[in-house]
């Protein structure tokens, strides 16, 4: 695999997506250090398995793939296996259960939840995404990889109306 190159390769692809997004929603300049932390969170959410062996495809599958002699995959979750699009299009998980699109997420939380009893942040949020849904360590929260996530998020949210506590999409 192409390793460091790849990655810088990817990285440049990300900006460069994320640029014009942003030209396309027609916002003001973002200054550079922001977009750079909005296109390393869209990295983070298309590539980062925080830590997780756990594949897309389920185990068993798995096993017979690798009985077959076929490649092992090399893919573990990601945030980007349940919100496909970068988070811009809708999906159900296995059980049926309703994913939601990403788009206003930034613009609805925080939110109250009845089942336990509290604020649940959007930073809340993500860490209960990685724990349940990607089986990793969750990023800290006042650490770099929450700020460039939430910048993410956020940019995917920009124009949207603000209601906090609102509905998803
Ligand atoms: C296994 C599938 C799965 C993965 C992987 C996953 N999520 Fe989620 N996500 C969900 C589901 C399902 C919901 C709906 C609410 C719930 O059940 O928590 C959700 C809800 C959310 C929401 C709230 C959206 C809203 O408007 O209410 C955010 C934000 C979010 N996810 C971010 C992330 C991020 C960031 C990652 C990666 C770090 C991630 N998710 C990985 C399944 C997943």
């Amino acid at each position: 695999m192409g390793g460091g190159l790849d990655i810088a390769r990817r990285a440049r692809a990300a900006v460069a997506g994320v640029a014009m997004a942003w030209a396309g929603v027609g916002h003001a300049a973002v200054p550079p250090v922001l977009a750079q932390a909005i296109s390393r969170g869209a990295h983070i959410f298309h590539h980062d398995s925080f830590g997780s062996r756990v594949h897309p495809v389920s185990d068993a599958a798995q096993a017979f793939a690798d009985m077959d002699g076929g490649h092992a995959q090399t893919r573990f979750m990601t945030c980007d296996v349940c919100h496909g699009h970068g988070g811009l299009t809708r999906g159900r998980l296995a059980d049926g259960r309703r994913i939601p699109s990403l788009r206003n997420a930034a613009a609805v939380f925080p939110r109250y939840s009845a089942k336990s009893h509290r604020i649940v942040t959007l930073e809340d949020q993500i860490r209960h995404c990685v724990i349940d849904g990607i089986k990793g360590r969750p990023p800290a929260y006042p650490g770099a990889t929450m700020v460039d996530l939430v910048s993410y998020l956020k940019s995917l949210a920009a124009g949207q109306r603000m209601a906090i506590g609102g509905a998803f999409h």
